[in-house]
């Protein structure tokens, strides 16, 4: 008798945590349906095998050793993509001989990080299905392409300009274009690279890690763009089996003790994620105003994340002493568990999607301050069509008081707190059995099932 073949996914992440974690989700989400998970990964960034034993890993040489990875230019990610076509293609090869042979599983498609550009360009030559991963909200993407599709109408702008409403991106201003500029304009390289990582190129589907019941007439509206089938599944790190840890960096668990001996809902967690460096103006300012708002705060300064320092010595003179037990400052949290704890009552964030799915699935309201990318769509998202937070309206110490009083004190507060408990259930709605991402996983199983191999 024949034994029925497996089918196995192969996926390539991007090498930032932001990105490596929702690949890696997906991948075990796609696992729990039956598929044979493979993640085809850079040496810069390699995932911790032990923490997925149910996945196959395959390093790429990705060419960059010795090169800072931690915030990649253009030009690094260019090189990436350009160092990682062979050995993605020879892989691959590898693995349809194997399946000539009938060894292997059979290979049912590529799964790739949108900023993995090459990937679709190997699917192609090897006449492999591909989808592309979007990490992301669709109202950043929307955003993204309205400005692609007509850039002249928004670069160059004026200073003058950046509290200017951008009608057809509401709620957006020109300060919220999340196209990063020098002196107001963009790069033609830049314009190019977006183009391509907003594209689908030849591949066939599109997954998202967003809902339905959050974003659905932005996501019609991308649909009708697009053409392709698009798979909102999320929010992933809710829609795994089991969760696992995907940390690049090493955690400290230690916080967690300390906000057992907080109070219930009391503490401010304080995290710029992964990516973002600030100066050590910034920090002062941040470390005063949590100071002078007298409430407990967990605050992570990631290190590197200040420019010219290595980590917290930019803080000032005997700041740590003077907050004592009610501040605690680590390298790196355990955000999930740190959110889920019930003494935390609210996030001071960037507004990275992850960081935000994770705020709202814990009930948290959020204090935003976005800095590139889709931060600031969804800084804007959040404060102004959510209302789950509240924007930090300048980087000054007395307003980042004034802001997490009105967080954590206020009736507004309490407002936005209610918000966020609404959202929330509309998520879990969209996780359970007639849900909309619990549909739209059924269906993606069925369309990778059915590709043609
Ligand atoms: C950025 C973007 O802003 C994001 O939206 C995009 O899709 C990827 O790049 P990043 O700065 O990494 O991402 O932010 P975010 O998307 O919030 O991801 C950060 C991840 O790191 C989260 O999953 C968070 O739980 C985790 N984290 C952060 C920790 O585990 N510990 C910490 O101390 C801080």
């Amino acid at each position: 008798m024949r034994v029925e073949r497996k089918q196995s996914v192969v996926l390539v992440p991007f090498l930032l945590q932001g990105h490596l974690t929702p690949m890696l989700q997906l991948g075990s989400i796609l696992h729990s349906q039956g598929f044979s998970v493979i993640v085809a990964h850079t040496q810069h960034n390699a995932p911790n095998y032990t923490n997925h034993p149910q996945f196959v890993f395959h390093s790429m040489d990705d060419g960059l050793q010795g090169i800072d990875m931690s915030f990649p230019s253009l030009e690094n990610i260019y090189d990436l993509n350009e160092n990682c076509k062979a050995p993605l293609r020879n892989y691959l090869v590898s693995m349809m001989e194997e399946e000539e042979e009938e060894e292997g599983d059979q290979l049912a498609c590529i799964v790739y990080d949108n900023v993995m550009l090459f990937v679709d360009d190997v699917a192609t030559q090897l006449r492999l299905p591909s989808i592309v991963l979007r990490t992301y909200s669709a109202a950043y993407l929307h955003s993204m392409l309205t400005i692609l599709q007509q850039p002249e109408k928004y670069f160059p702008f004026e200073d003058s300009q950046l509290l200017d409403p951008l009608p057809e991106l509401h709620p957006l201003r020109f300060k919220d274009i999340p196209i990063t500029t020098v002196n107001n304009t963009v790069q033609a390289p830049l314009l190019e690279f977006s183009r391509s990582m907003c594209d689908v190129g030849s591949s066939v589907a599109t997954i998202w890690n967003t809902m339905q019941d959050l974003e659905n007439s932005l996501l019609l509206r991308l649909q009708e763009h697009y053409k392709v089938p698009f798979f909102p599944i999320g929010p992933f790190h809710k829609m795994v089996p089991v969760a696992s840890s995907t940390s690049i960096l090493q955690e400290d668990n230690s916080c967690i003790d300390w906000l057992d001996r907080q109070a219930p809902d009391s503490v401010l967690y304080v995290s710029l994620g992964s990516l973002v460096r600030i100066d050590d103006k910034e920090l002062i300012e941040t470390a005063w105003g949590l100071a002078n708002s007298e409430q407990p705060f967990l605050w992570v300064i990631r290190p590197g994340s200040v420019y010219g320092f290595q980590c917290a010595e930019a803080l000032p003179d005997g700041y740590e002493e003077m907050v004592g037990e009610r501040g605690r400052i680590v390298k790196w949290a355990p955000q999930k568990q740190v959110l889920a704890h019930p003494a935390v009552a609210g996030f001071f964030t960037h507004c990275g999607w992850n960081s935000t799915l994770e705020s709202i699935l814990e009930e948290v309201p959020l204090i935003c301050r976005p800095f590139l990318a889709d931060q600031p769509v969804n800084a804007r998202y959040l404060s102004q069509i959510y209302k789950a937070g509240f924007e930090l309206e300048a980087i000054e110490r007395t307003v980042i008081d004034k802001t997490i009083r009105k967080l954590m004190l206020s009736e507004e507060g309490k407002d936005v707190k209610k918000r966020v408990v609404d959202m929330k259930q509309n998520i879990v709605a969209a996780m359970q059995i007639d849900g909309t991402s619990h549909k739209n996983l059924n269906d993606l199983v069925d369309f990778i099932s059915a590709l043609p191999s």
